[in-house]
């Protein structure tokens, strides 16, 4: 994995550099100087533009958002996708569960895919419309699926047993056809036709636990003479592309979907299914900062193996390769220590941020870019140091709880910080409380127009006694009989 500086954007290079010069090192008496100007608080400038982050004690680790890349990401997403029928462009909420990103979206006239009641009214609040927030998880509740159809938003249905439940909702609606006249609501189909690179986030497999597999004997009719039966069913969805997943396969899942609409409207005689909903799972190059595939070329391959998609209104839910290069771990080095030959840079930054790269460091390995205290890459020429065989481990009390294992790195010290990229998707924003670690701040940045970069607070780093509060019931509970009177009473009462 390189980890060379030559191609970081000038941007990211700019806000470390700004947090840096803001960022105090620990002090040898042990006490961290918290710098004057450092500030986690919204400011109340009619800009929201925060303050300078800075790394002090109490955010070692800080999460960082490049906005203008999130901007152009979407932009470029939307002239790609262009058509001449109408395109939803739903943001994968549980990519970036942040609201004000999430309503940064809303405003750039994204939609927004959920997939738990969390993530739905999370979506609603943020500022979707319901029309344009699209509900798919796998294992809808009843109350899930009865606010889901009374908010109007678009469903997809994972299996059979799950529009029966549907079919329920709605007669008892007694008026099917009206209640969800605007929703479009789907099926989600497993066309069934193989693996990515990453076995767990596969899920066109022969098994996998999404949809319905078109390829079981008598399920493709079955599906087929399911939507025949119900006028409402006016979309099909699959979700086929996964990180490391080729874009000709994602088609092939695509082109499933896309033939099953086909059949469906012509042996309906009518055009019941007006829109096809082809999911995310476009990859990111977590090699370095080349953007490849990108969307124009997804959307070359369509064109080319499935030019029928184009008739159909479409959806997509991308949420990898709109956010995943815009994020950045940044922290610093606690300690360095050299334990069997390896050098071993000991960070706050670990399995609470960077959850599948501590579990499966093989399927996600990230790129360690150092830099020096006050900001600067650190190079092994400019350190006139030598490239060694370095751990950058975090704070959480298990062995793997690393960033980078045996990393080729300049020799990083005690000050030195470390930046992360690609980290925008599924990292930071998707935090993991193991050993209690809080969730870090997560921060924005532009280029204003002086050229300076702006920070906008997103998500507040908790605090101990938020952690606290989480970890369960604070007023104590006797958990045992001969300690009763220890504390009030059980929680719940069995009967
Ligand atoms: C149904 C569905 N849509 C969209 C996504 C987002 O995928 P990605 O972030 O790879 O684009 C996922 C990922 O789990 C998904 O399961």
């Amino acid at each position: 994995m390189p980890s060379h500086h030559h191609a970081i954007p000038n941007r990211r290079a700019r806000a470390i550099r700004a947090i840096a010069e803001n960022s105090a090192p620990p002090t040898d008496a042990g006490v961290s100087v918290q710098p004057s100007s450092a500030s986690a608080q919204p400011s109340s400038a009619p800009t929201q533009s925060a303050a300078v982050p800075a790394l002090t004690d109490d955010a070692a680790v800080l999460g960082l958002m490049d906005l203008d890349w999130v901007d152009t990401a979407f932009e470029r997403l939307t002239s790609a996708f262009a058509s001449d029928r109408e395109v939803l462009h739903a943001v994968a909420c549980k990519a970036v569960p942040l609201p004000s990103l999430l309503s940064r979206y809303a405003e750039m006239g994204a939609g927004c895919e959920v997939a738990s009641p969390g993530e739905l009214e999370l979506a609603l609040s943020a500022g979707f419309a319901p029309e344009r927030i699209v509900f798919d998880s796998p294992a809808k509740t009843w109350a899930e699926l009865n606010r889901a159809v009374n908010l109007g938003v678009s469903i997809n249905v994972d299996n059979f047993d799950e529009l029966a439940r549907l079919d329920t909702i709605l007669a008892e609606r007694n008026n099917a056809t009206a209640t969800t006249a605007s929703a479009r609501i789907g099926v989600r189909i497993n066309p069934q036709s193989g693996t990515g690179l990453i076995g767990a986030l596969s899920t066109a497999t022969q098994t996998s636990k999404f949809g319905i597999g078109l390829a079981d004997p008598g399920a493709r009719e079955a599906l087929i003479e399911a939507y025949l039966a119900r006028p409402w069913l006016n979309q099909v969805h699959v979700h086929s592309g996964s990180q490391g997943i080729s874009l000709d396969k994602a088609a092939v899942g695509i082109r499933a979907a896309v033939d099953l609409a086909e059949e469906i409207n012509s042996r309906a005689s009518a055009r019941r299914i007006t829109r096809i909903d082809i999911g995310g799972g476009l990859s990111v190059n977590f090699d370095g900062e080349d953007i490849t595939p990108t969307f124009a070329d997804y959307r070359a391959v369509l064109e080319e193996q499935v030019p029928g998609l184009f008739d159909f209104d479409i959806v997509t839910e991308f949420g990898r390769a709109l956010l995943a290069k815009a994020g950045t771990v940044l922290t610093r080095v606690e300690y360095a220590k050299t334990t069997g030959g390896r050098r071993i840079a000991m960070t706050q930054a670990g399995v609470q941020v960077a959850t599948r790269t501590a579990y499966a460091p093989n399927d996600w390995p990230l790129r360690i870019l150092p830099f020096t205290p006050d900001g600067n890459p650190k190079t092994a020429e400019a350190a006139d140091s030598e490239i060694v065989p370095t751990d950058v481990a975090g704070p959480a009390c298990f062995s793997g709880d690393l960033l980078a294992r045996d990393r080729m790195l300049p020799r990083l010290d005690a000050g030195d910080l470390v930046a992360v990229p690609e980290t925008g998707a599924y990292y930071f924003s998707n935090p993991f409380s193991y050993n209690l670690l809080p969730r870090v701040p997560i921060f924005g940045y532009r280029t204003a127009p002086d050229g300076s970069t702006e920070f906008f607070l997103i998500r507040r780093g908790q605090t101990i006694a938020e952690v606290l509060a989480e970890a369960g019931e604070t007023e104590l509970r006797a958990l045992s009989p001969e300690h009763r009177d220890f504390a009030a009473e059980p929680i719940a009462q069995g009967s």
